[in-house]
């Protein structure tokens, strides 16, 4: 990520803290690295992360640790291991953090991405899952995402599941013969998954197959409506998609995904579901969750799809020239003054002409230029070519009134940053 990456990236991490501060989220962060059993048991054996994908390795003394391959797994751990359950409940958090998975690099897909993600642990209500959904919608509306569109299931839960699953053997036995072996696999390990195949051979089989949205038990049924109610009524669009599966053993009620037009193969900018079975897996009390991860790469493909790839360039205020080393300090205290009062100020560093000095003054978009000269100190407006004279006992209060009499008061002062 160089820094022209990191003017789009620092946009949509900007635009996603102002969206979690609206809504009461902390932050929280992991370590790069944990026990290997966080993930095998938390995201599940039967999943590809922890079948094929995970960075595992073996440090100096033998102990098995994985880089981290999704941020749900962990956050669970951590709300057990610090007895966050014993907080007001819900515990709301958000992360950005990297997150490694072996797997195939193509175009939007890479061994080291970023997820921007939040969890709500302790919610079962369905608003839970219709605000993390809707706030979403939020940022990628903002971002202008083309074509984006929402995909919504219910997976159900322990008291619809076993039924479910008994039919959905059955039927995979009966055309067993038309499935591909990691199919045959799934049948084995976790038979929902088979639904996430994309062999289309496979997919046109599963087409008939007896799916679990029309055998969710009467609360799980409910809380899908009062999930959708809810999305209708904030105006965030949905399709249904039954075959929403999702690649974790955690997720039970709620799947989503959101996908962008344009992206390819790998269009999928954000996705997430409820596992209220978690935390109970790692030690803790029966606590439903919900949550989603959001990868910032392909956000930002997204993005510059639509056009909105080239964030505004950053703004300078002053740019501080010298015509004479013999004005080397007095100028570089003009500069240090100045950016203590707020204000964006670079300051010549590479040892060019005057006239070199002031074509770099308007690369990078300055305002004014202040031109340290051996009798004073000359202020150049950058964009309407004017200019004033002053002395260096007033060169700071003078630049910073000429500065706010031009073009208005508008200032770049530092920016919060994530
Ligand atoms: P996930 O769908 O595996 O979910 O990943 C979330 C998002 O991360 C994807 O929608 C995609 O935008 C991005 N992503 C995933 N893999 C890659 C990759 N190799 N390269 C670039 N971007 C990628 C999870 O990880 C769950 N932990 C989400 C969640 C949170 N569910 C509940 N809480």
């Amino acid at each position: 990520m160089l820094p022209a990456d990191w003017r789009l990236r620092q946009r949509v991490l900007d635009a996603a803290r102002a969206a979690f501060d609206r809504r009461g989220f902390g932050r929280i962060s992991t370590p790069t690295f944990e026990d290997t059993a966080v993930f095998a048991r938390g995201v599940g054996e039967s999943s590809d992360i922890v079948r094929k994908e995970m960075y595992t390795f073996a440090d100096r003394s033998d102990r098995s640790l994985t880089l981290r391959p999704e941020g749900t797994a962990p956050v669970v751990r951590a709300f057990v291991e610090h007895g966050m359950h014993r907080e007001p409940l819900p515990v709301k958090v958000w992360y950005a953090l990297p997150m490694f998975r072996y797997e195939a690099p193509q175009k939007g897909r890479y061994r080291e991405h970023t997820q921007i993600g939040a969890e709500i642990i302790g919610a079962a209500d369905p608003a839970a899952d219709a605000e993390l959904i809707a706030m979403l919608y939020d940022l990628y509306s903002g971002l202008g995402v083309p074509g984006l569109r929402l995909r919504l299931n219910s997976i159900g839960d322990s008291a619809c599941r076993p039924a479910h699953r008994e039919l959905l053997v059955a039927f995979l036995g009966r055309r067993r013969s038309e499935l591909c072996a990691e199919c045959h696999e799934r049948m084995e390990t976790n038979p929902l998954r088979v639904f996430d195949c994309k062999n289309p051979a496979c997919k046109a089989v599963l087409v008939d197959a007896p799916k679990l949205a029309d055998h969710l038990c009467g609360s799980c049924a409910e809380h899908f409506a009062g999930v959708r109610a809810m999305l209708d009524r904030a105006g965030v669009p949905s399709e249904r998609d039954d075959s929403l599966v999702r690649g974790f053993d955690y997720y039970t009620r709620t799947t989503f995904e959101y996908t962008s037009a344009g992206l390819g193969a790998q269009d999928a900018i954000g996705g997430g579901g409820r596992y209220d079975g978690l935390v109970e897996l790692f030690g803790g009390p029966p606590t439903p969750a919900v949550g989603f991860g959001c990868g910032i790469e392909r956000l930002m493909l997204a993005a510059a799809a639509a056009g909105g790839g080239d964030a505004e360039p950053a703004r300078v205020d002053v740019y501080v020239c010298v015509d004479d080393d013999s004005r080397a300090i007095e100028s570089f205290e003009l500069a240090e003054r100045l950016r203590a009062r707020g204000l964006v100020v670079e300051r010549e560093l590479a040892g060019r002409s005057l006239k070199g000095q002031l074509k770099q003054a308007s690369r990078v978009h300055a305002r004014v230029a202040a031109i340290c000269e051996s009798d004073g100190i000359r202020l150049h407006s950058m964009e309407g070519r004017e200019e004033t004279r002053t002395n260096y006992a007033h060169a700071l209060e003078e630049t910073c009134t000429w500065l706010s009499h031009r073009s208005g008061t508008e200032r770049t002062s530092a920016a919060t940053s994530v």
